[in-house]
């Protein structure tokens, strides 16, 4: 990796969040998944140089992290070993062709803003990390590609995840829709008409790696069960990737229905969440499901464009936190 441009300038970049269309879960064991970019919600890393009368220390102790929204400002040697942010910064700096730095860099501070909600499967975490190492990439000069900041992110997902498919850095960093199967090259999902999705908050925090660990333990009590779940789940999302080729939503409004009753029996939905999903339907959306992690954070309805404001309506009535309406294209 050559370092080029002008290093140690100030460096801003920014990451949406992302929202998964089909396949959470099953993605884990191999099977095809759909997400997408939702640029309502973004994380923003800003690297300065610090002078040496704001940071004297050298090498980790000189680089600080701001995280703004948690009101909170470290050093990167005191940060814990599963901070995501930390190792964000570390494999970035291992980047750097000269083994000095951090020593021949200035000190620095990588502040962190976002307006997307944690744990709420709209890829905070992915986006944070995305974004940090994007920024601190252009202050140290480095020209890193799509593919090598996905990278990078994934290794910090696994510190957030445990075993993560690889979607969340995937979709995040490319910042399109994708269709992702887990080890193999991304490819960009075509959109054959633009469509409208509402997303609705449960306003609950739920651990991803929690929802992911208690699918394995079932998956290990029966796998041949499970492996037929996660085929069907695999068979819906290639089904949900033709239906969006040909622009075809009101037969990706029934996937979406049918991919939630799986996820249902999976045990990763909740009252709150069937709620969500029940109103969106009866208000007229043309399917809904939960997306992500599950437990908690967030659901998707598919809606025609001029009922999204009906249903995002409908969703807050009945307790949603939040609701997000964003044109997938
Ligand atoms: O909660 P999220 O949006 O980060 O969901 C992750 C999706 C899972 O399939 C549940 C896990 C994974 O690593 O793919």
């Amino acid at each position: 990796m050559a370092a080029q441009g002008n290093p140690f300038t100030p460096a801003q970049a920014s990451a949406s969040g992302k929202v998964i269309l089909f396949g959470e879960h099953a993605v884990v064991y191999g099977q095809p998944a759909l997400a997408v970019p939702v640029a309502q919600v973004q994380a923003t890393a800003v690297v300065s140089a610090l002078s040496p009368a704001q940071a004297p220390e050298r090498l980790e102790a000189g680089i600080w992290i701001e995280a703004r929204d948690l009101r909170r400002r470290y050093q990167l040697s005191e940060a814990s070993p599963n901070d995501p942010l930390a190792a964000a910064i570390r494999l970035t700096l291992a980047r750097y062709p000269s083994s000095a730095v951090p020593a021949s860099a200035p000190p620095f501070a990588l502040a962190l803003s976002s307006t997307i909600p944690i744990g709420s499967g709209l890829g905070s975490g992915a986006a944070v990390c995305t974004a940090a190492v994007r920024a601190l990439g252009a202050f140290l000069g480095l020209s890193l590609s799509s593919a090598e900041v996905s990278g990078l992110v994934y290794e910090t997902e696994k510190l957030l995840h445990g075993t993560p498919s690889g979607i969340d850095n995937t979709v995040v960093t490319f910042a399109c829709p994708v269709y992702f199967v887990k080890g193999q090259t991304n490819e960009t999902l075509r959109v054959g008409a633009p469509f409208t999705v509402v997303i609705g908050d449960t306003g609950i925090p739920a651990l991803t790696k929690e929802s992911v660990a208690d699918v394995r333990r079932l998956w290990e009590e029966d796998i041949p069960h499970w492996e037929k779940v996660f085929d069907e789940v695999g068979d819906l999302a290639r089904r949900a990737r033709e239906a969006i080729e040909r622009g075809n939503a009101s037969y990706l409004g029934e996937l979406m229905n049918l991919n939630h009753a799986l996820l249902q029996t999976m045990t990763v939905s909740s009252p709150d969440l069937d709620r969500l999903v029940h109103v969106a339907r009866s208000t007229g959306a043309l399917g809904a499901k939960l997306s992500g992690g599950g437990r908690g954070g967030n659901m998707i309805a598919l809606v025609k464009p001029e009922r999204a404001e009906i249903i995002a309506n409908a969703l807050r009535t009945v307790g949603a936190r939040n609701t997000i309406i964003t044109t997938v294209q």
